[in-house]
């Protein structure tokens, strides 16, 4: 039997959406992007949170910071403890102060940015009390010591290999408190082989779901959002139990993001 805990995400409108510039391989700012249908789209995540009972709280976004939509970089929030990014494009930078801020004046106590770059939950995802934690790309691997420190939680480190699998939370989602699916190709081999031996009922996707970013995905437990390209790993789900919501957000697929990089989860404090 599986059981939806309720969520409280942090999330920002894509009011001044745009690819113009490239920090990664689907960002291509020749191509047009429709600013009003990403707005469109993420409203539908919006309210597929909300129908599934969640709390979505949100963030203003500011103009010229055109990723700031992909929230869950923009800190680690755990017992209520924020550790702020601190990104590794200078076309991002300003949007760890943006989250710092927000997350200060709501109720957040000292929330404390990350000494070298870290990335937030785009690199940073917690399975029960496990910490995992990308490098390869963005989060520098000593930004793991960091974390481990700060939330005082083993964090296991995975190093990401394929480019566009830039963030952990683009080739690995957490579904409940031991349970992850992921696709193994994006990972070194020795990270390969440490999931395999934490995870060894992980669900593993197929490089057709992970091309559609299937594993940029929430869940609570029971419900998983995710892409609704993900058409074999939707599947699976459902085969172990969970229920699926499958959302068409192909305009912010142009920067590289989805479902699970539009939400930071808010995690109280205990
Ligand atoms: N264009 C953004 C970047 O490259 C996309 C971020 C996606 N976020 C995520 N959590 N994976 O930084």
């Amino acid at each position: 039997m599986r059981t939806a805990r309720p969520r409280h995400y942090l999330m920002c409108r894509p009011t001044y959406f745009d690819v113009v510039y490239s920090i990664n391989p689907w960002m291509d700012p020749g191509k047009p992007v429709d600013t009003a249908l990403a707005v469109a789209q993420w409203e539908q995540l919006r309210q597929t949170y909300l129908e599934l009972g969640h709390t979505v709280d949100l963030i203003d976004p500011v103009d010229g910071l055109p990723d700031m939509v992909f929230a869950a970089n923009g800190a680690t929030i755990i017992d209520g403890r924020a550790l702020v990014a601190r990104f590794r494009d200078a076309e991002r930078v300003a949007e760890g102060p943006a989250y710092r801020d927000w997350l200060h004046t709501n109720g957040f106590t000292n929330p404390t940015t990350a000494e070298v770059v870290n990335e937030g939950e785009g690199d940073y995802l917690l399975v029960g009390d496990l910490l995992l934690a990308g490098t390869g790309f963005r989060s520098d691997p000593r930004s793991h010591d960091e974390a481990q420190e700060f939330f005082g939680r083993p964090v296991i480190g995975l190093t990401l290999v394929d480019p566009n699998f830039y963030h952990l939370d683009t080739a690995l989602t957490v579904l409940d408190d031991e349970t992850i699916a992921y696709y193994p190709a994006a990972f070194s081999p020795g990270s390969q082989a440490v999931l395999k031996r934490l995870f060894p009922d992980a669900l593993i996707a197929t490089a057709d779901d992970a091309r559609v970013f299937g594993l940029n995905a929430t869940s609570d437990g029971l419900n998983v959002v995710l892409p609704q390209g993900a058409i074999a790993l939707a599947e699976q789900l459902r085969t172990r139990g969970f229920r699926t919501v499958g959302l068409d957000l192909s305009e912010l697929l142009k920067a590289g993001g989805s479902v699970k990089c539009c939400t930071l989860e808010l995690r109280p404090a205990l």
